[in-house]
């Protein structure tokens, strides 16, 4: 089968006002900083994609591991008919979910949702023809504001995979799950991955690369203000900056001016002091029992939770109760 047609709720114009409004809000704020969203340009996807494959950078393995041994299991628990993935990028590990689900026999319709039209058009034509006869929808849209727009009706089952959760600040997680609840029926599932609280000398390394493709990656950012903006960032200028806050419990990732600066960007002209650090993501790493806390306020009930054999990285599947 194809894909039917992607149902677009984020417009090119409305990526461009957000981009604007962040760029205005976050480089004139003390400390300066930039939403991670603003990475995924074709060239960001790419990154990250080489990412994924680093000897360092564990996540994605792990969470691989953990749904090829539990997918079946998974199946059996939930009996989805329809498999919603946030944030779906390129679908990857979603079809080890795919594969288990019309093995399974119950399964009928398949929606991504992404930020990023060009990535769910290649998923979504992929997917529907890898998959015959599963009915695929792909949504154009954020999911921190159009989880409202979900199909509904049919025992659901959303995955949030990758740890990319971590992205959010705790209170806008806390925001996010309890707008994933709303949107939900009793009895409906999510599926989320988390990374997981673990010695720092694992954790920097798997965001501050030996090859600098993650340094590449962060830098990214500023070309993409460059070119989307019209900015005159000096890319090269900036240094890549992993550190792990023990407090919060996550990653941030920093760009640090090299010297000092003057950039242009909008109608603002703004000054960087030599050092000046503009932090650019967050990646929240969890102990289980804050996933365990953090879903059952947002009214769901943990049923099962499966780690990879290192411990690295937990799946956890809820159901709205
Ligand atoms: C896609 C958000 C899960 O936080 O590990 C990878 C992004 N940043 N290396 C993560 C990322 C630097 C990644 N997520």
């Amino acid at each position: 089968m194809t894909a039917d047609p992607l149902e677009i709720y984020l417009e090119e114009s409305d990526l461009a006002r957000a981009l604007r409004a962040d760029v205005r809000a976050g480089l004139t704020a003390v400390p300066r900083w930039l939403p991670p969203k603003w990475f995924y340009d074709a060239r960001g996807s790419e990154l990250f994609e080489q990412i994924t494959r680093l000897p360092e950078y564990y996540p994605t393995r792990a969470e691989r591991a953990v749904l090829a041994e539990r997918a079946a299991e998974i199946a059996r628990l939930t009996d989805a008919k329809t498999l919603i993935e946030l944030g779906s990028g390129s679908s990857e590990k979603t079809r080890l979910l795919l594969d288990a689900l019309t093995a399974h026999g119950t399964l009928g319709t398949f929606v991504p949702l992404d930020v990023s039209v060009s990535a769910l058009r290649q998923s979504t034509a992929e997917i529907a023809a890898g998959y015959p006869g599963l009915r695929v929808r792909g949504i154009v849209g954020d999911f921190t504001r159009h989880l409202d727009r979900l199909p509904t009706g049919g025992r659901r089952l959303v995955a949030f995979l990758g740890g990319t959760i971590g992205n959010l600040l705790p209170a806008e997680r806390s925001n996010f799950l309890a707008a994933m609840r709303a949107a939900l029926e009793r009895g409906d599932w999510l599926l989320l991955g988390t990374d997981l609280v673990k010695d720092p000398t694992v954790l920097i390394p798997a965001y501050d690369d030996a090859a600098g493709v993650t340094a590449e990656f962060n830098r990214n950012v500023l070309r993409v203000l460059n070119r989307e903006l019209d900015a005159n960032f000096d890319v090269a200028a900036f240094d890549h900056v992993a550190t792990w806050d023990a407090d919060q419990r996550w990653i941030e990732m920093r760009l640090r001016a090299g010297r000092p600066m003057r950039v242009r960007v909008l109608d603002l002209d703004l000054v960087f002091a030599e050092g000046e650090e503009l932090r650019t993501e967050i990646s929240a790493k969890f102990r289980p029992a804050d996933v365990d806390r953090e879903l059952t306020d947002a009214g769901f009930a943990v049923q099962g939770r499966w780690t990879d054999d290192d411990g690295l990285f937990a799946v956890t599947l809820a159901q709205a109760v």
